[in-house]
């Protein structure tokens, strides 16, 4: 049977995330299976750009779906934002006779293919693969889920330490604009409070979550903040809770990158697994420009201009599930 997509191209970008090698997976035997060829291009739209391009079989994926970061490596392309190196990447894509561009991450890594498909009518479908879960159209990104659990366990252990000093840890997490990890992580943790950039109101969240909850029958605290919640992060924070009660001890822990790597949990294997498959079906369904989204439980088309647009919103409920039980 003859495709009009003969080859297709899959790269990674952006800050990697736990299962963005399932999804590599998932892509290329996929692709193969309906009958194309794979080109994998290493280093994101760098390596698009500097033409480094290899051919894979599905022997090239073998072993990879339990590993943590990506093999086709990731970077944050400077050159890529301007049209002179969009230029240069779409020279590589008619080179190498890529039919179809496949790419795995996230808000920028989508910003910048669409600006290539606007600009050269080139195929592009994107996978959603980020531990923000900033991506609005899908209910998950691939790594967020494995970054909440990391997070989780981090959160664990600095209570065990918490309550037997009786102090209050202030703990950075990761998510760029959203506080997706902050929130959740801080209920998976049974946190006192989630500074996110949601909510406003900083300080009031910090005296309702320790002034109370302490004073009343606690004798520690932990504090998830989000990054970009307030300037200074969580040295900021922990500055304004010692001003506030001069009589915690208070100490600061920034999670940092530890938060992007470890082994995938199964849900982002899955995930990734099945956004990597539909990524093929979607071509073979002549698809263009569009993501390939989670939503309830099921597959759906989201055009790439909407999830990189639109705002993902991150409700109410569980910011008052954590207000409720944190007391
Ligand atoms: O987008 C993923 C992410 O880890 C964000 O949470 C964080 O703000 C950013 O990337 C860090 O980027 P870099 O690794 O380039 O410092």
């Amino acid at each position: 049977m003859e495709y009009k997509i003969k080859t297709v191209g899959v790269l990674t970008s952006g800050g990697d995330a736990p299962g963005m090698n399932a999804a590599v997976r998932a892509v290329t035997r996929a692709a193969i299976v309906n009958g194309m060829r794979v080109k994998a291009i290493f280093r994101g739209y760098k390596g698009l750009i500097d033409g480094e391009v290899q051919e894979f079989t599905t022997q090239d994926v073998s072993g990879i779906i339990q590993r943590g970061g990506t093999i086709l490596k990731s970077a944050r392309c400077e050159e890529f934002k301007t049209p002179e190196g969009r230029k240069k990447a779409y020279e590589t894509l008619v080179r190498e006779e890529i039919d179809a561009l496949i790419v795995i991450g996230g808000d920028g890594t989508f910003t910048g293919a669409r600006n290539l498909a606007q600009e050269y009518n080139v195929t592009v479908i994107g996978v959603p693969a980020t531990i923000d879960n900033d991506l609005w159209g899908t209910d998950s990104t691939i790594g967020y889920d494995t970054a909440l659990n990391t997070i989780m366990d981090c959160v664990d252990k600095l209570r065990d330490t918490g309550t037997s000093h009786e102090r209050v840890f202030v703990v950075e997490v990761m998510g760029r604009d959203a506080g997706f990890l902050t929130l959740n992580a801080a209920i998976a943790s049974g946190a006192e409070a989630a500074i996110i950039p949601e909510k406003a109101t900083i300080a009031e969240q910090i005296d309702e979550a320790l002034g109370q909850g302490r004073r009343k029958h606690k004798n520690s605290a932990i504090v998830l903040v989000q990054e970009h919640a307030i300037e200074g992060g969580a040295n900021k924070v922990a500055e304004m809770i010692e001003q506030a009660h001069p009589d915690y001890g208070t100490r600061v822990t920034i999670l940092g990158h530890l938060q992007r790597g470890g082994i995938p949990t199964a849900a982002d294997r899955i995930l990734a697994s099945r956004l990597g498959c539909h990524a093929i079906l979607s071509l073979l369904d002549e698809q263009r420009s569009i993501m390939i989204g989670m939503q309830n439980g099921n597959i759906a088309y989201v055009p790439l201009a909407q999830a990189i647009k639109q705002k993902k919103d991150i409700g109410t409920d569980r910011w008052n599930a954590l207000h409720m039980l944190s007391i």
